[in-house]
């Protein structure tokens, strides 16, 4: 338990979570990555629907054909971008999507899935227009679940010394993956998390500062 007076130390551990993207070749222990699920569960969810499964991958094999598809599909859009005009802008983006995963000892694809809309069906149900009323569906619930399980898992991740970084671009290879893993619908997968015992420290990316993110109402004047 984190007493209160350890709340400006506690900001600060959360502070030092980074992005890791090179790791040694130690693996994970599978009861490491179970606390990881662990944590990942705890995460809060819409009506508690916990619209989450997750994909964890320590067998070799799999892991360099996910890094392998993800490559794949970055070499094909670099060919496509070559041929318009934003080739040097677009330079070495594309080795993001798969290197952490190509070095990463394990890798976990969070998937979520949908569920009809209760407060619209109930809406419905009594004669009236959900589309008049922005209810879960408006700010897809399900995947904001989802995302604040990963958080939770990274911030485990963290606190076990683990290297993490949460991935969008293998979403480029997201069929390929998804067939390599089983994953069906209703489940979709939210990125791929590549994970391990880091090998260099990231520096930390600059964040923008609180007032330029925070709006503040304190008294009523503003009305
Ligand atoms: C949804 C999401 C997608 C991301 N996709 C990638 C990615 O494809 N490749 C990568 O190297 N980093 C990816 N990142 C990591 C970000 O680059 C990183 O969080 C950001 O630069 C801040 O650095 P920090 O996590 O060390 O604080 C992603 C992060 C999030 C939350």
């Amino acid at each position: 338990m984190i007493d209160p007076s350890d709340a400006p130390a506690f900001l600060a551990w959360l502070q030092a979570r980074r992005s890791t993207r090179v790791f040694t070749d130690a693996p994970v222990p599978r009861a490491v990555l179970a606390r990881l699920i662990e944590a990942a569960i705890s995460a809060p969810s819409n009506t508690n629907r916990q619209p989450w499964r997750f994909a964890v991958v320590r067998a070799p094999a799999l892991r360099t054909r996910i890094a392998e598809a993800v490559r794949a599909k970055a070499d094909e859009i670099k060919a496509i971008i070559a041929r318009g005009h934003h080739a040097e802008d677009y330079g070495s983006y594309g080795d993001f999507f798969h290197e952490p995963l190509a070095n990463a000892t394990a890798i976990i694809v969070p998937q979520y899935r949908s569920y009809p809309d209760l407060i619209a069906n109930f809406i419905a149900s009594g004669g009236g227009d959900p589309a008049q009323y922005a209810t879960a569906s408006a700010m897809q619930a399900e995947l904001c679940s989802t995302c604040a399980a990963v958080m939770t898992l990274l911030t485990q991740a963290h606190a076990e010394g683990l290297g993490a970084c949460w991935m969008a671009g293998p979403m480029i290879a997201r069929d390929e993956i998804q067939r390599t893993l089983g994953i069906e619908a209703p489940w979709q997968m939210v990125g791929a998390v590549a994970l391990g015992y880091p090998a260099t420290a990231s520096a930390a990316p600059p964040r923008k500062p609180i007032d330029r993110v925070a709006t503040w109402f304190e008294d009523d004047t503003h009305e």
